[in-house]
């Protein structure tokens, strides 16, 4: 199974997300899911305080009860408002209590809002030393926001940027990508199957990905992932309430696309020219 690394620690390249999941009405399902998709080799989850208000959260603490919590990745997310000095601190508090844990493995700065830059980054780096975050990371910036942050004191103790990218919103391939390679900091891919390709680049009825699917005896949703996770750098976080599906997510770690694949799939779904606007959901 393929692996990347975020600093210091190797996981999985495809992990859990959680977004739109923690209904009450569909607790038993969806803990069967996330429970599947563990036993089948991820590692990492995906939530935010944000997700159905703390229903995510509160629903991954359900998953995860009883397991051993230092083999699993736990990345939650801070809201912008929630980013300061005075409220950050409290907000983990509580993410950390839905979670039923004491530490979160990556805190994301959720998305940028009016707190200064430069307080999230010293209060995130408090929140480290404190113990209760292991890592911080940042979401939704584009490279402008990268630099200003590496510019920043501590801010090259970000551990990972996670942005929306799959093979039809392929944007961060011009610039992100090149430029997060060059430091070694990872990307997380979120969407990695446009939203099971609801984002209408048809994607998986496309004939060569189908093609390509079956020479692999995968689904074309698998394969979308293997692109995603290609350069052995970036985790893939699809979200999946169906227990077979989340296995099949996590089994796409397996597979290796030939360069003659990724040229046929290239073809398809040409990479950018030019500088795109940062997708954002
Ligand atoms: N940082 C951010 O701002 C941000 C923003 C958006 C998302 N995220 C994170 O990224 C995660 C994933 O993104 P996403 O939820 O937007 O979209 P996604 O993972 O690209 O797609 C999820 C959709 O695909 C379907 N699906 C999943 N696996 C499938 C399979 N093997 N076969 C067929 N359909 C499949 C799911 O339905 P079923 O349940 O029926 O399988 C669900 O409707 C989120 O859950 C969240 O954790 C982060």
């Amino acid at each position: 199974m393929k692996t990347m690394k975020i600093a210091d620690h190797t996981v999985p390249a495809i992990g859990l997300g959680t977004w739109h999941m923690g209904e009450p009405s569909n607790r038993q399902t969806e803990i069967k899911a996330i429970r599947a998709g563990i036993d089948a080799g991820a590692t990492v989850i995906d939530t935010a305080e944000m997700y159905g208000n703390g229903l995510s959260e509160d629903l991954v603490g359900q998953a995860i009860d009883g397991l051993d919590r230092e083999k699993l990745f736990l990345i939650d997310k801070v809201l912008p408002q929630n980013a300061s000095k005075k409220r950050m601190e409290k907000s983990l508090d509580t993410s950390l209590k839905r979670l039923k844990t004491d530490y979160v493995d990556l805190y994301l700065y959720h998305w940028r809002g009016s707190v200064p830059l430069s307080e999230t980054v010293a209060t995130l780096q408090e929140l480290q030393q404190s113990g209760k975050i292991k890592r911080w990371g940042v979401s939704n910036f584009d490279v402008v926001d990268m630099v200003e942050l590496l510019g920043l004191p501590n801010g090259n103790n970000v551990a990972a940027n996670e942005d929306l990218y799959n093979l039809g919103s392929r944007g961060l391939d011009f610039d992100m990508i090149p430029w997060l390679v060059k430091r070694d900091i990872p990307l997380i891919a979120y969407s990695p199957i446009a939203q099971g390709d609801r984002f209408g680049a048809n994607l998986t009825t496309n004939k060569v990905i189908k093609a390509i699917a079956d020479n692999h005896n995968a689904t074309p949703y698998q394969i979308l992932l293997a692109w995603v996770i290609r350069n052995g750098s970036t985790l893939a976080i699809p979200q999946s309430a169906n227990p077979e599906h989340v296995v099949a997510n996590v089994e796409a770690a397996n597979i290796t696309l030939s360069k003659e694949e990724l040229f046929m799939i290239d073809s398809e779904y040409p990479a950018p020219e030019s500088k795109q606007p940062l997708d954002i959901l």
